[in-house]
């Protein structure tokens, strides 16, 4: 029986990102820097990763207190071997209703097929620039876009929904806002551009590389002109806006310009088990440990449930009052975005 649990602000839990694996085959600038992520860099060991059977079991739990949306993330959760199987086993449970996947779509072209046949609904792609020296600037690792279109194009053929997702950053690729506009505009898939935030430590955030909400607005809106939608559902991260002339959709993530802190409904568990409330935590809670001494699951399940009732995060409203910077906050390739 699923019933609705509330923190601290009466917001509902409803949305479970899980990060499936902490590795990716990319090496953006702003998320995994190649020379912070190198050969010595000790990723996560395989026993430290939750298993299948203990994600499921946790999912169980987790819809049991109104979870109906997960997310699978990484690092880039196509390189968890066998991540089908994984879906197939999510779909089944009782009260899950949408599940989403976030990629860099380059494996996308092999799996595509097989997630749909999983289950899977639909995938959000991380695409940052279309034209090949500013991505292959960003990636790190001189990938060009065809790759990643092709992934897209597999997706899409395969029946899965996208959602394109571009990081926006100052002096990296704004000039890429209108030509990524242009070039996903009458295709049917949404174009997402995201303010660069200060997640974790180690990608140089400062207020100076940030292109705001509005900025990027300014820009589209003087070729392309707009209007706003609507949201979707309770919680939408995205403020929704559609071409006048009838090209499609765009949305705007404002996470440092303008907040949805007040409507968060999403908890995130790493590839190692450990339950955060905030894209910005550093207090995590490890489930696995729980799991792996033996908690059963009513127990797991008064966990989760108090743990909900006193979350009170909502870094990005308290942001511009933080009196310093938080340090050793998780990275977003642990976490998942
Ligand atoms: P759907 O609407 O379900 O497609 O998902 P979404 O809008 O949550 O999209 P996605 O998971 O692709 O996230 C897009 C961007 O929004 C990523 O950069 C995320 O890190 C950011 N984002 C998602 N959820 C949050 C959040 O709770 N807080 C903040 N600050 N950023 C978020
Ligand atoms: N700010 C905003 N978005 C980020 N992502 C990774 N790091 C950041 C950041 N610092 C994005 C990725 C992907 C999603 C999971 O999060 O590009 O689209
Ligand atoms: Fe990999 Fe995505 Fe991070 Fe790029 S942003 S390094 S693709 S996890
Ligand atoms: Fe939720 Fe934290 Fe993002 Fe605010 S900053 S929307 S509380 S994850």
């Amino acid at each position: 029986m699923q019933q609705q649990i509330y923190d601290q602000l009466g917001r509902p839990l409803r949305d479970l990102r899980i990060s499936v694996i902490d590795q990716c085959n990319l090496r953006c600038t702003y998320c995994m820097p190649a020379e912070m992520f190198d050969h010595n860099y000790r990723f996560l060991q395989p026993e430290a990763l939750l298993s299948f059977d203990e994600i499921e079991q946790l999912v169980t739990i987790f819809a049991s207190v109104g979870v109906e949306k997960i997310r699978l993330t990484g690092g880039e959760p196509l390189l968890r071997k066998d991540i089908d199987v994984l879906i197939a086993r999510l779909k089944a449970i009782q009260g899950i209703h949408d599940i989403a996947l976030t990629t860099n779509g380059l494996m996308l072209p092999k799996y595509a097929k097989k997630l749909k046949e999983a289950g899977l609904h639909r995938i959000n792609l991380s695409l940052d620039a279309i034209n090949d020296e500013v991505f292959q600037a960003i990636n790190g690792r001189d990938v060009k876009t065809a790759p990643v279109l092709k992934g897209l194009d597999a997706a899409s053929k395969a029946g899965l929904k996208v959602k394109v997702n571009m990081v926006v950053k100052r002096g990296m690729n704004e000039q890429q806002v209108v030509p990524m506009a242009r070039h996903f505009k009458n295709t049917g898939h949404i174009l997402r551009f995201i303010e660069f935030m200060d997640v974790g430590n180690v990608n140089g955030w400062g207020e100076s590389s940030v292109v705001s909400k509005q900025e990027i607005y300014n820009m589209l809106s003087e070729y392309m002109p707009l209007e706003a939608l609507k949201p979707n559902y309770y919680g939408e991260v995205a403020s929704r806006f559609r071409y006048q002339d009838g090209g499609g959709e765009i949305g705007i993530i404002s996470s440092v310009t303008d907040h949805f802190c007040h409507t968060c409904t999403r908890a995130r568990l790493s590839a190692d088990g450990t339950l955060y409330h905030c894209l910005f935590a550093s207090d995590g809670y490890s489930l696995k440990d729980l799991l792996r001494e033996g908690t059963t699951s009513y127990e797991m399940k008064q966990h989760i449930m108090n743990k909900w009732n006193n979350r009170s995060n909502q870094y990005s409203a308290l942001r511009a009052h933080q009196e310093e910077k938080k340090p050793n906050k998780i990275e977003m390739s642990y976490i998942g975005g």
